[in-house]
């Protein structure tokens, strides 16, 4: 079996140089060209899986540059690390950690093997105490310290603690018990949890405490202002048990802060922070929209999976999506990937995927420790359709770079609206054929504009996209897209063979940031350990704080 260490340097693949020489004569071609060379390239290029359909024609590709994308795949040990990282091998070889997100919605007749132990077990185990919670919650028989039923649900949290649950229950809000109220507070600014609450009574309100580690700062510094907030109004420690429960892999450090253990619900070291919206991370997505309904969020994840898993990679999404946005990143020296999803409730889903790409693959050595001689990871940005339309687009048509778009539709809108819905759906089709076809000075100067406005009325095209179609955004649908774009995340990071697991890059910051914050508070002027820049900002700030 190929593994990490057994795959060859990038650049000495086979498929690698192949697909550099094919760069050459692939890139000068237009996109107008190859729909006119194959009327059949608009069906031909297109994959279905689990209810999601894929068109991939609007990319700068044909027949043998998708041949030799496979081939890179499989010469990079793509299928084989699937393997690994479903079977429970410690592919996050920096931290000496399975990567396991697939075992969290894994049905309970699966097992999964960490260390010769099984894991599905415990995972259905915590689900179920998340169900029984998130019951009391949505029926109102837990009551808070004084006898009030719930009314509201603040998550704190940061990062994966943060991004998925706030991303879930904006996507999901049609499926939302509109009766309770859920904040989401993540950023140290205090202004955060100031506006989180202002309107909200403590004896009516449930604090999720979401923290993997149970020791980041902003999270710690957030519960405790809850914690403070809590007892100023009820006046009795007693009150923490009914309104604050913890989720974390951190029993110990849960204890310390004062929470019961028995309102602990666990995940383990296995599950990354930014995979970890399905785990007990998702406890407000479960309050929000109710266990079935996570239930069938958690079976979405695991068909794609099982597409992920199991389909040849020519008709793989994840793996056509990841390999092409490779293409794009390390040929077309693209520097990012545009999100932009027509659906309203998925506002949240362009900085969800921020995390989830960014942290995984932001990364500048490869497994053994070699600098990498090829670019990895680009930014991933966007906003939902069609907003962007008027704000960034411009850019994405005619500026300078080439930014490959994800388009993102439904079949069926949540909230029919007289023509609201085809209208947002046009936009859709005319966005990604006007990117691809652009239009030439001719047809412009047909139109009878004036020849010193025909340049600035030029769109030259050849601007790559995907158009993702599913039925519409339902618990499974939203479980499905997140899926698949962990598993995109999954393909890049195989091909550039580095660690998508670990995050080294966000510790330096967080070492410097509490010492500085010692300089900040000190009562003596701080030695001035810094560069000049940065004494003198602390200086600065000091001074008129
Ligand atoms: O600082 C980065 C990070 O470790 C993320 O990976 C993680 O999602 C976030 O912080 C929050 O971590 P925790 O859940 O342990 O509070």
């Amino acid at each position: 079996m190929q593994t990490a260490t057994t795959v060859l340097p990038l650049g000495e693949r086979k498929a690698w140089k192949a697909l550099q020489s094919h760069f050459e004569q692939i890139s000068p071609k237009h996109l107008k060209d190859l729909f006119a060379a194959d009327p059949t390239r608009g069906e031909r290029y297109t994959a279905e899986a689990a209810g999601i359909f894929l068109d991939y024609s609007k990319n700068r590709v044909d027949d043998e540059t998708l041949k030799l994308l496979v081939e890179l795949a499989e010469e990079s040990g793509v299928r084989a690390k699937i393997e690994a990282m479903f079977t429970g091998a410690k592919i996050n070889i920096t931290e000496g950690r399975a990567v396991l997100h697939v075992a969290l919605r894994a049905p309970k007749s699966e097992s999964i093997l960490v260390d010769g132990e099984d894991v599905v077990p415990a995972v259905h185990e915590v689900l179920e105490k998340m169900g029984g919670f998130a019951d009391k919650i949505r029926s109102g028989e837990w009551k808070g310290f004084t006898g009030k039923k719930i009314k509201n649900v603040v998550n704190i949290g940061i990062g994966g603690s943060d991004l998925g649950p706030v991303m879930a229950y904006e996507a999901l809000k049609h499926y939302s018990q509109r009766d309770l109220t859920f904040r989401f507070v993540s950023n140290v600014d205090g202004s955060d949890f100031a506006e989180a609450v202002h309107d909200l009574n403590a004896d009516e309100t449930v604090f999720l405490v979401a923290s993997k580690t149970f020791t980041t700062q902003e999270t710690m510094t957030n519960a405790h202002s809850a914690r403070d907030w809590t007892l100023a109004s009820l006046k009795d420690e007693k009150a923490i048990a009914s309104h604050f429960v913890a989720i974390s892999t951190n029993a110990q450090a849960v204890g310390k802060f004062g929470i019961d253990t028995a309102n602990m619900f666990g995940f383990w070291d296995w599950v990354g922070g930014r995979y970890s919206m399905d785990s007990a991370i998702g406890l407000s997505t479960m309050i929000a929209i109710g266990p079935k309904n996570f239930e069938s969020l958690l079976a979405g994840f695991h068909e794609m999976d099982v597409h992920f898993r199991t389909a040849p990679f020519e008709k793989n999404l994840p793996v056509l999506m990841g390999l092409l946005s490779v293409w794009y990143t390390d040929f077309f020296d693209a520097q990012t990937v545009a999100i932009l999803p027509y659906e309203n409730y998925l506002k949240r889903f362009p900085a969800y995927l921020q995390q989830l790409t960014m942290e995984s693959n932001g990364k500048h050595v490869t497994l053994d420790g070699t600098h990498v001689d090829y670019e990895t990871g680009p930014v991933y940005w966007g906003e939902p359709g069609t907003n962007g339309q008027h704000s960034f687009y411009q850019l994405i048509h005619q500026g300078t770079r080439l930014i490959p778009a994800d388009f993102i539709g439904f079949y069926k809108t949540l909230n029919p609206l007289g023509r609201h819905h085809d209208m947002l759906m046009a936009n859709v089709f005319a966005q990604s054929e006007a990117l691809a076809f652009g239009k030439t000075a001719e047809q412009v100067r047909a139109e009878g504009v004036a020849e010193a406005l025909v340049p600035h009325k030029v769109f030259e095209g050849n601007r790559p996209s995907n158009t993702i179609l599913t039925e519409v955004l339902t618990p499974n649908v939203l479980g499905k897209l997140v899926a698949l774009y962990e598993h995109v995340v999954f393909t890049q990071g195989a091909v550039w063979n580095i660690d998508s697991f670990d995050q080294w890059g966000v510790e330096l910051g967080k070492v410097l940031a509490t010492k500085i914050l010692g300089e900040l508070e000190s009562v003596e002027a701080p030695a001035g350990a810094h560069d000049s820049s940065t004494n003198s900002l602390i200086a600065k700030y000091r001074a008129n704080k």
